[in-house]
């Protein structure tokens, strides 16, 4: 959907003072999404809102940013009542909002992203004068960005400057930032904090929305936590810890640090040999890798996004093509099979764009359950799909991983972001992988969820599956992996057990300036 807004407006006095969201009130198909939420920001103020996956967050912000109506109660700007019909006024306001899922056209060049929404757009093209805009704004809030470049060639932080450009450009005096850093590499989670800075010291208002508790701690003055639709605690962030924090979201203690017991590996399930692969931009991203992987085993790849881990996960399970070297599960190889074959010889895959790249948004969430095994005999018989098996393995997997969801007859688009992350893990684990491979599982979960995920994936190893893992998340890297390797450029800078004594120089492995000879024998 393409919204016009009046022409760019000057940055001279904040035309919101102060925001109050009163006794806010929103359900859908009976089920409250939203249950008479208060909310005040006030200029210069970061607030921090935090919730289990499906408590509301979204919702609430949608309602500020005019994509819904409440069901009840009002919003006031300046202590005046405003009704904010749709996101073209939401924006006349003063409000900016970058989702959860970015919404940027990937074809289309940063500037023209930018332009769109620019009313009285003439004939031709006012190039120069939006870049010049552009490049104002990049320089007072020192954003780095190539405006030349299309979306699809930015990494995730860069496409969220181009979405935080456009917000301020139109004049936001409030930044409404749901989940931003869930994406974002450390590099650039550290970039976008000290824009935040800048922003308040302007006297800009943000609501950050974030699962990662110590986030919300640093950056945020004040903090509101929801739970299931209502707010059950909040205060200033100085006088609050994450456990606190935890406690009042899931209504429980959390513990952060899980017990992995030591178990000795099987036999070798996955056995990678020198390959070599591509990405989009037709430069080699795999260079060379070559590595094996154990029954009950776990196997952490640590870097630095961008740095060949995608191109890796999609070699391995048949969605990108191989140019060199070798993939084999079991001893058969599978270098460049089809994805549906190399599912069939249990390896599964969680992808890193799991919205793009792991379900079909508008299909009902027990099709989504299903997809990729829709032609196993339990689901199928003769072209026709089994229902009632398919419903009844929906229910299952909604159970296990507490999923909210008001029915298995919803369209999986209107699940929040979490509990389409947690059905797609549910699905991919399902079926008790042989080999399970997981680009950064926690992303968008909430601590519960991270915690349960995380005991699964133990639990799996334990079982006899093996489980090769991306993250940059280090601490979830120590916490699960028996052995971890770094990745950088497309290599491996080392592979090391998890109680190597030189993992402590892990950083500088991520960031290529130290590297470790590999013994591949070691692991034969
Ligand atoms: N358009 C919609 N139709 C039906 N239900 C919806 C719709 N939008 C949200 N919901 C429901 O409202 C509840 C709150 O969802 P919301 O997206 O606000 O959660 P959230 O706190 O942002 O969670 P997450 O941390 O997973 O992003 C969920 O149960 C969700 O399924
Ligand atoms: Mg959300």
């Amino acid at each position: 959907m393409i919204y016009t807004i009046p022409a760019f407006q000057k940055n001279t006095m904040k035309k919101i003072q102060r925001l109050e969201m009163k006794d806010i009130s929103k359900s859908f198909h009976g089920i409250p999404a939203n249950q008479d939420i208060n909310l005040l920001i006030e200029s210069g103020e970061i607030l921090g809102l935090l919730g289990e996956n499906g408590a509301g967050k979204t919702t609430l912000m949608n309602i500020l940013y005019g994509l819904y109506q409440p069901d009840a109660g009002s919003i006031k700007i300046n202590d005046k009542i405003v009704r904010i019909n749709n996101p073209v006024e939401s924006i006349h306001q003063g409000i900016g909002m970058v989702h959860q899922h970015f919404m940027l056209v990937q074809n289309h060049s940063v500037i023209e992203n930018i332009a769109l929404g620019y009313k009285d757009t003439p004939f031709l093209f006012p190039k120069a004068k939006i870049k010049k805009k552009v490049e104002d704004f990049s320089k007072r809030f020192d954003f780095k960005i190539d405006i030349s470049k299309k979306i699809w060639q930015l990494s995730a932080g860069e496409q969220q400057r181009v979405e935080i450009i456009k917000a301020l450009l139109n004049g936001a005096d409030i930044l409404i930032l749901d989940e931003p850093t869930s994406v974002l590499t450390p590099q650039e989670i550290k970039e976008l904090i000290s824009i935040l800075r800048e922003m308040k010291a302007q006297g800009h208002m943000i609501i950050f929305i974030s699962h990662k508790l110590n986030e919300i701690i640093e950056i945020c003055d004040r903090v509101l936590v929801l739970q299931k639709g209502k707010i059950v605690g909040g205060g200033d962030t100085k006088d609050t810890d994450k456990k606190s924090l935890a406690r009042m979201m899931v209504g429980r203690d959390v513990v952060f640090n899980i017990d992995k017991k030591t178990i000795k590996k099987g036999e070798k399930v996955l056995c990678v040999e020198n390959i070599n692969v591509m990405g989009d931009k037709g430069l080699p991203c795999v260079k060379n890798i070559s590595f094996k992987l154990f029954k009950n085993e776990i196997f952490g790849i640590a870097g630095v996004s961008g740095n060949g881990q995608r191109e890796l996960a999609e070699a391995i399970t048949g969605i990108r093509p191989t140019e060199s070297g070798k993939v084999l599960i079991n001893g058969n190889d599978i270098t460049n099979k089809s994805p549906r074959m190399i599912y069939d010889n249990g390896v599964s895959h969680v992808p890193e764009e799991r919205i793009r790249f792991g379900i079909a948004p508008g299909l009902f969430l027990y099709d989504n359950a299903v997809l990729k095994q829709h032609h196993l005999k339990k689901f199928s018989r003769n072209y026709f799909l089994k229902y009632s098996r398919i419903k009844n393995h929906t229910t299952h997997i909604i159970n296990e991983f507490k999923i909210s969801t008001h029915s298995i007859n919803n369209q999986t688009r209107n699940l929040s972001g979490g509990n389409i992350q947690k059905l797609i893990l549910g699905r991919e684990v399902s079926e008790t992988p042989q080999l399970l491979i997981a680009s950064h599982p926690t992303y968008g979960l909430d601590v519960g969820a991270t915690e349960f995920l995380r005991n699964y994936l133990l639990e799996l190893r334990k079982e006899g599956s093996c489980v090769l893992l991306f993250s940059e998340d280090i601490e979830e890297i120590f916490e699960l992996c028996d052995r971890i390797a770094v990745i950088f450029d497309g290599q491996f800078m080392a592979v090391l057990d998890s109680d190597d004594e030189q993992l402590c120089d892990i950083g500088l492995m991520m960031a290529g300036s130290k590297k470790i000879q590999v013994n591949e024998k070691k692991y034969d």
